[in-house]
């Protein structure tokens, strides 16, 4: 077991800083775990009342009679895109800028909280007017846009349940999420921009639906991105004729809190992607609420979250927190390469972005950029708008804080770093900015309400400066609800037997400060990887690889650091044909890697792949992964591989193609 004493610097808010906030000072933070400790479901519901309106008022708070399929505030009714829009528009925001939308060549245009509304109003009343109905799931398969942002609020205007897939994924992927939704649309647009390249999507929906089980749908509604050229059947519609006409004004569909706002597919360590579902009413006051404690966010912040609207970051920090909050923010079609690694630092120069919320990926390859790059670097940009910094995803190094921390918020921001997962709908484990001491490289605390814990295998507390498994001991209102179609599954993942299916597993080992109780998280503790902030199950990339059926007899896949991406992904192929070597391993590991991409996506392409006559394995048959582990970060083995059948094969595998 590891053990943690953090002798760190203690980075402490300012005064001002603590007098401003919205959550001001420890003592503040403490009441309200004080308030949540001494009376659950007073504490949620007194927000639940605060942070959103009810068309309905709900009356009970949280349901356990069906525990772990747990409900809150079941009996009220809402629309959140009327708390997202309409709301703002009563209470006298209609002129405010709600996006700041900077496209990949660098065009901004900007769009009120009036013409969100109205935007949204008129796709509503389109969908509704192709039939689209309470309860039918929608697939989204977008590029970053305004566009993208307004066809989820219209799917939540009219109680349609929306699943967004990244754009960067395959039309296999596509295709499976569609199946397993049983989505009746999809809207896409005919192409997206990336760095100064046109990628198709409009393309992709169609592979997708042609390779099969997609019956289900009945419109793909295009959005005209680009003007390239695009194939055109009978059930295609753009988006801009089905709009033309439509009124402006659309009656939202109120409904119940639980009802299903979206299905969002992520990795699990087996079988497919799972499609995490989430309520409207519980995710939505996490949202708001997360949105203006953990970033502060004040009516004149300039708020930008640079994920992308295919991960639940652009979900909860994109589409709806910010909006729900009356914040104005910015939406980046782009790549943070793009025209050169400066790209986000003259963002913000050029917006006066004043909270700046990225992963750590994204920082430790603008360091590598700006180090290589001088003209890159964050100096050269007034970056002097900045007053908080967030991070998410992934673990963020203590090297990287420091430089973020320094380079970026000038040595005056503080950083949060935020852990949460697509299952719990928004932050869990983070420092709020006006009231946290902060330590690089540690989440700190629980968000107030949130009863995050680190146990051992029986679900026991281990004691402070122990390593152990993250678990969240009481429900919480923007939970993970079920897994579509799979309510086994559900439970099976998140609320297993070892804890007599009462504490949700968070599948992350962490360990708390033997002094101050902070949170360090420690990496999974199943067998999904984080790749650039991007999860994906190592059993989803092997399963591709084997579907290689021409060429591949067996193949695991494990994850290795790495410094930029976090960890990579190496692959160990047993071929069906006799063990290549030198350029021939070049050409047929390049072959794989794209038949990867063509299965998944780009994303799930292995960095390594090693070739080898068989996998250690022991005599029962099982992989033996930790030793592959090992390989693959070129280590010694000086594990016990006494329980090994081919000893020999170590050697073999440890030799790079
Ligand atoms: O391993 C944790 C890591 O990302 C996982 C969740 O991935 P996903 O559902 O894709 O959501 C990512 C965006 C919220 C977690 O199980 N993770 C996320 N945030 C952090 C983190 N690890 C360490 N520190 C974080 N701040």
């Amino acid at each position: 077991m590891s053990t943690s004493d953090q002798e760190t610097k203690l980075y402490v808010p300012s005064e001002a800083a603590v007098k401003a906030a919205h959550v001001s000072g420890m003592d503040a933070y403490r009441k309200l775990c004080d308030e949540a400790d001494a009376d659950y479901e007073g504490y949620w519901a007194r927000l639940a009342r605060e942070f959103v309106a009810w068309k309905q008022p709900f009356t009970q708070v949280l349901d356990e009679s069906n525990a772990p399929f747990f409900k809150w505030f079941a009996d009220g009714t809402l629309n959140v895109s009327y708390n997202c829009l309409d709301r703002n528009v009563e209470q006298g925001r209609g002129d405010k800028v709600a996006i700041i939308f900077e496209a990949d060549d660098g065009k901004v245009t900007r769009v009120t909280y009036n013409e969100l509304l109205t935007q949204t109003s008129q796709l509503a009343n389109a969908l509704r007017s192709m039939g689209v109905k309470k309860g039918d799931r929608v697939v989204i398969y977008m590029p970053m846009s305004v566009e993208g942002v307004v066809a989820m609020q219209a799917c939540a205007r009219i109680g349609a349940t929306h699943s967004v897939v990244f754009g960067g994924f395959s039309a296999q992927s596509l295709r499976d999420r569609i199946e397993d939704a049983g989505a009746v649309m999809v809207i896409t647009a005919d192409e997206q921009m990336r760095g100064g390249k046109q990628l198709p999507l409009k393309a992709i929906v169609d592979e997708a639906l042609s390779l099969g089980g997609c019956d289900t749908i009945r419109n793909v509604v295009v959005y005209q991105r680009t003007g390239g050229k695009v194939a055109w059947g009978a059930r295609d519609k753009w988006l801009h004729d089905v709009v033309a006409g439509q009124a402006i004004t659309c009656e939202p569909e109120w409904v119940e809190a639980e009802h299903p706002l979206f299905l969002l597919y992520t990795s699990g360590s087996t079988g497919k992607p799972k499609g995490v579902q989430h309520a409207g009413g519980g995710y939505l006051l996490h949202a708001a609420l997360t949105t203006k404690w953990t970033f502060d966010l004040k009516p004149e912040d300039v708020f930008w979250c640079t994920a992308d609207i295919g991960w639940v970051t652009g979900h909860t920090y994109i589409a709806y927190g910010p909006l729900a909050n009356g914040g104005t923010q910015i939406v980046f079609e782009g790549v943070p390469t793009y025209p050169d690694a400066g790209r986000f630092w003259k963002m913000i120069q050029d917006h006066k972005v004043t909270i700046f919320y990225t992963a750590p990926t994204a920082i430790r390859s603008l360091i590598k950029a700006a180090e290589s790059n001088a003209d890159v670097h964050p100096r050269e940009y007034d970056l002097s708008s900045l007053r908080l910094l967030g991070s998410v995803g992934e673990p963020i190094n203590p090297a990287a804080w420091e430089w973020y921390h320094l380079n970026i918020g000038g040595g005056r921001c503080p950083i949060v770093d935020t852990f949460w997962q697509t299952e719990t709908g928004g932050h869990m484990i983070t420092p709020l900015p006006g009231a946290t001491p902060l330590v690089p490289g540690s989440c700190t605390l629980p968000f107030p309400g949130i009863m995050a814990a680190v146990v051992d295998e029986t679900g026991k507390d281990v004691p402070w400066g122990q390593g152990g498994i993250l678990v969240v001991k009481k429900p919480w209102p923007s939970m993970i609800r079920t897994i579509w179609g799979d309510p086994e599954r559900f439970k099976k993942s998140y609320y297993p037997a070892d804890f007599q299916g009462k504490y949700y597993l968070a599948g992350d080992g962490a360990i708390r400060d033997a002094k101050t109780g902070y949170f360090t998280i420690t990496g999974r503790i199943d067998d999904v990887l984080n790749v650039s902030g991007h999860r994906m199950g190592t059993m989803e990339i092997e399963s591709a690889l084997v579907s290689c059926t021409e060429l591949v007899a067996e193949a695991a896949v494990v994850g290795r650091p790495d410094d930029t991406t976090g960890e990579a992904i190496c692959a160990f192929v047993v071929l069906k044909r006799p063990r290549p070597t030198g350029e021939e391993a070049r050409q047929i590991a390049k072959q794989l890697r794209d038949w990867v991409g063509k299965e998944i996506g780009p994303i799930a392409k292995p960095k390594d792949i090693r070739f080898g006559d068989n996998l250690p394995k022991t005599r029962s048959g099982k992989i033996m992964r930790r030793l592959l582990r090992s390989i693959a970060k070129g280590e010694q083995i000086t594990q016990d591989t006494s329980t090994l059948e081919n000893p020999a094969i170590l050697d073999q595998l440890s030799q790079s193609n």
